[in-house]
């Protein structure tokens, strides 16, 4: 039996945040959740604070340490997203206001003085938002840089381009400095790009299989994907939801559920017209230096499987 891995899920609740989270937490013999520290992304942070203490109490972990982080991108205005999510962020069912309290220290201080505290490559981050916090915690405390394990995030696009402009995907445009100082930081990433969280869809039959295992979270979670995929279905014409952030965790339980290439990925920060695009070297064609795992597929019914089989022990 292998000890679990300790992990620090950032994220920006957000329905998929929430299905990503619970499957977290309904792995504790591989994973060990140090703390969950949210940012503003989907909604503003007092929110995506609020919303994370919800998913948590939903789990049946309230002793799960919350934090609130950084309230705005590091140097531009924020960018929300309630036309997917919501007003409330985690629009669909009626959810009963958190009990559990929030940490009084700042999400930033909690992840370095984490990094600080653990032996050194034993703490990965999981960003499911905006890079915010993490970004704010590399340049306020450098040190850590080298003590991350991995860092496993969903942002970014290939060949699926845009989904807040025609040229970027939503965590990377709302802070595309934050994400180019990660990219940059020279800690091994994981990319869960929407090149392969849409192809983890929700359709009819997956979220009727959420519904029927009888547990409040697995009601909450069809509640939540029948609200969320409209937004995808409308515009993609998609059969159903991308579970975009569920892939992160899904790659820590089971990593050959997906495939991708070790290639370069840049951040576009200066060109209004394609700012926050990932430039990913898909194709080799130039000689910078690799420094992302880019995921291009992933085995949708074992993704489902497993979100299943966890969501369904809550
Ligand atoms: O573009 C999809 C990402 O943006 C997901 O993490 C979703 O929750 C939003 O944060
Ligand atoms: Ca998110």
């Amino acid at each position: 039996m292998s000890i679990p891995r300790k992990i620090i899920i950032d994220t920006d609740p957000g329905q998929d945040d929430a299905v990503a989270i619970l499957l977290a937490l309904a792995s504790p013999e591989e994973l060990d959740v140090l703390g969950v520290t949210a940012v503003a992304g989907n909604v503003p942070l007092p929110l995506t604070q609020k919303n994370t203490r919800i998913v948590c109490e939903l789990a049946g972990k309230p002793d799960t340490k919350v934090f609130s982080g950084c309230d705005a991108p590091i140097a531009r205005k924020l960018v929300t997203a309630e036309h997917v999510h919501g007003k409330t962020g985690l629009d669909g069912p009626v959810m009963p206001d958190p009990t559990m309290p929030l940490q009084d220290q700042h999400a930033v201080d909690f992840i370095i003085d984490t990094l600080r505290a653990e032996p050194a490559g034993t703490v990965t981050l999981c960003p499911l938002g905006p890079l915010t916090n993490i970004a704010t915690a590399f340049e306020r405390a450098p040190d850590i840089i080298g003590k991350v394990q991995e860092i496993v995030l969903m942002g970014g696009a290939y060949f699926q381009v845009g989904n807040i402009t025609p040229a970027a995907e939503f965590n990377i445009y709302v802070d595309p400095e934050a994400a180019k100082i990660v990219f940059a930081s020279g800690v091994p990433i994981v990319v869960m790009p929407l090149d392969v969280t849409h192809k983890a869809l929700t359709n009819r039959v997956r979220v009727e299989a959420f519904r029927k295992f009888g547990n409040e979270a697995g009601r909450m979670v069809a509640e939540w994907t029948d609200f969320f995929e409209r937004f995808d279905k409308e515009k993609y014409g998609s059969e159903g939801a991308p579970l975009h952030d569920p892939c992160v965790i899904a790659y820590l339980l089971k990593p050959d559920l997906f495939s991708g290439r070790h290639v370069n990925v840049e951040i576009e920060t200066t060109s209004e017209l394609t700012l926050g695009m990932t430039v990913a070297d898909w194709w080799g064609v130039t000689d910078r230096t690799p420094n992302a795992m880019f995921m291009g597929d992933v085995d949708a019914e074992g993704f489902f499987a497993l979100l299943n089989e966890r969501i369904a022990r809550l």
